[in-house]
């Protein structure tokens, strides 16, 4: 088996994710973006640091937030990504958004108001080390403002185990290795032990999405970075694979009025550098 740079990878699955990343009609990633910029009192005038911005789903709220007299820097390592958000936050001056590795940002210390990630942490190589480097961006009083998913409901871990499980049948084997579920509240706490950084405040939401149909789900949950899953399917079993995957769709989330519903816990976590 060939080894491949697990950042190399993650790159990649959001590249190619980017042109339909948020953009199939479901709200998904943008409910927790909202809520992450009100959850940091992102005021009026303020610099804003969104690394990992994707789509702009925490970016443009915060853009929205600070206006004209503000300024927010968005920093994606898929070019994809930075190329779409660029181009639709092209009528706003005050944003820009730029290449890189949000692992090791490069700006001055202390150069921001606020510093936000939002549902890419759990993504770096080591993140606590991440977020004690992002707390010496931030003014003294600035705030960090991270999301991530929460603990599954126990229906919820059924469906996700189910859905694994019918796919893992038919995928070839993931070089990626497991680690401890970012899911978890100790998980987050965890990142912020050794960081510059107090008050530190969780808050739970859930986001609930409805889909129509069946293939508005797929052409969903394969929008935002799962087609990695499907790639692992050689051609020939993609059919059966589909098929497994619809029955444990209908088991767990068919609606008795039709459709699907599917419940998601998040976590939003801000913490402030001392003054
Ligand atoms: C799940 S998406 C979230 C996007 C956006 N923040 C949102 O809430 O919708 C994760 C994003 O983080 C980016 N990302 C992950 N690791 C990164 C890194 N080390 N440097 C820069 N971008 C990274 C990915 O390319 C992707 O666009």
């Amino acid at each position: 088996m060939t080894d491949v740079d697990p950042k190399a990878r993650i790159a990649g699955v959001f590249d190619r994710a980017a042109p339909t990343y948020e953009q199939t009609g479901v709200e998904f990633f943008a409910p927790p973006g909202r809520a992450l910029v009100a959850r940091a009192g992102v005021r009026t005038g303020e610099r804003v640091l969104d690394l990992g911005c994707g789509r702009g789903s925490v970016l443009f709220p915060a853009a929205r937030a600070v206006g004209p007299t503000g300024a927010v820097v968005g920093v994606d390592f898929a070019p994809a990504m930075v190329a779409a958000t660029a181009e639709a936050a092209k009528d706003l001056p005050w944003v820009r958004v730029t290449s890189g590795d949000a692992e090791f940002p490069e700006f001055p210390p202390g150069s921001f108001d606020v510093v936000t990630a939002g549902f890419m942490v759990f993504f770096l190589s080591d993140p606590a080390a991440a977020v004690a480097r992002w707390a010496g961006l931030l003014r003294p009083g600035g705030r960090l403002a991270l999301s991530t998913f929460a603990e599954a409901t126990a229906a919820g871990q059924a469906f996700l185990a189910d859905r694994a499980a019918a796919l893992a049948r038919f995928q070839t084997p993931d070089p990626a290795t497991a680690g401890p579920s970012s899911a978890s509240r100790e998980w987050v706490a965890a990142l912020f032990a050794d960081a510059d950084l107090t008050d530190v405040t969780m808050t739970e939401m859930t986001v609930e999405t409805f889909f129509d149909t069946g293939e508005r789900y797929w052409t969903w949950w394969l929008s935002i970075g799962s087609p990695h899953q499907l790639a692992r399917v050689p051609a020939e079993r993609r059919p059966a694979a589909r098929a497994a995957l619809t029955a444990v769709l209908d088991a767990h989330l068919r609606q008795p009025g039709g459709g699907y519903r599917m419940v998601t816990p998040m976590r939003l976590t801000v913490a402030r550098r001392p003054d």
